[in-house]
């Protein structure tokens, strides 16, 4: 039951595509997955339900009982075998310094909640702050998104040095589940020059395959819908690729290799 933290400190990377599509990738592979949205603009919620939610993230970070976070996650509408725990927009005084909002505060809400599931990603706010540490004191992985652009290596060393930090304040379990890379094109010489720089600096952390640039994203998102239902040569392909980087980031092997389960 790994505990995923997907992060970034710029916005607009892809951060919540990724956790969307490699949450419905998990469960198309027939695991339990449960989605934790800690960004306030709550765009995995507005995506994974279709009705305002009765409690969120932010209910449990203020009650903070071990455990309490059970009562706040529901079945998304996409189907049998993925939750969410939603957010909305008043979490973002959580991000704010001097929030007094403990590190540990998500690690201990949750509790045993994490046992009832296979994967458990947390979508995190586009900064490395209050939440996103919060984030990473709760997961055994950290996974950076990243696009192929002028900024891509300065922030993967931002992101990486975070997850040290955090890794030696409050988790020691903590480790790097590697980059990821978004929005990627082929024809583009820049994001080869990139991708090339990433990976001479981190060797063994550039996940494959890169995510590709797809306009389906966008239209998958609009209606709510998991990229993986839109059947089309574009979308094909993206949702092959998360389906391969699901099990590069949780690290899952499948004994037998039964492949997809089918649950659609
Ligand atoms: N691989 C992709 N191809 C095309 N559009 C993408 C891709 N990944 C993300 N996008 C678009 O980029 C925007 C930002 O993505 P998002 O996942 O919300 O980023 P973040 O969570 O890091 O802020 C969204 O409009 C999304 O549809
Ligand atoms: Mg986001």
């Amino acid at each position: 039951m790994p505990v995923v933290a997907i992060l970034s400190q710029k916005g607009g990377v892809g951060k919540t595509t990724v956790c969307l599509g490699l949450a419905e990738a998990a469960r198309l592979r027939g695991w339990r997955t449960l989605v934790v949205d800690l960004d306030p603009q709550a765009n995995a919620t507005d995506v994974l339900l279709d009705h305002p939610p009765e409690l969120t993230v932010n209910d449990v970070l203020a009650d903070g009982r071990p455990g309490v976070a059970a009562q706040a996650v529901v079945p998304s509408s996409w189907g049998d075998g993925l939750d969410v725990l939603p957010s909305e927009q008043a979490l973002e005084h959580r991000n704010r310094e001097g929030s007094g909002a403990s590190a540990t505060r998500l690690r201990s809400a949750l509790g045993t909640l994490r046992e009832n599931y296979d994967v458990v990603l947390i979508d995190c706010p586009p900064s490395i702050g209050e939440l996103t540490v919060n984030a990473l004191t709760a997961a055994d992985r950290a996974v950076t998104v990243t696009e192929p652009g002028f900024f891509a290596l300065r922030g993967a060393e931002q992101a990486l040095q975070a997850i040290t930090v955090v890794r030696d304040a409050t988790n020691l379990s903590l480790r790097t589940g590697g980059i990821i890379v978004n929005r990627y094109r082929r024809n583009v010489r820049e994001h080869n020059q990139r991708v090339q720089e990433l990976r001479a600096a981190y060797p063994d952390l550039v996940l494959r395959p890169l995510l590709p640039e797809r306009s389906a994203v966008a239209v998958a998102h609009g209606s709510g819908l998991p990229i993986q239902r839109l059947r089309n040569r574009q979308a094909n392909d993206i949702s092959a690729a998360f389906d391969e980087l699901i099990r590069a980031v949780s690290g899952i092997r499948e004994s037998g290799q039964t492949g997809q389960k089918g649950v659609r």
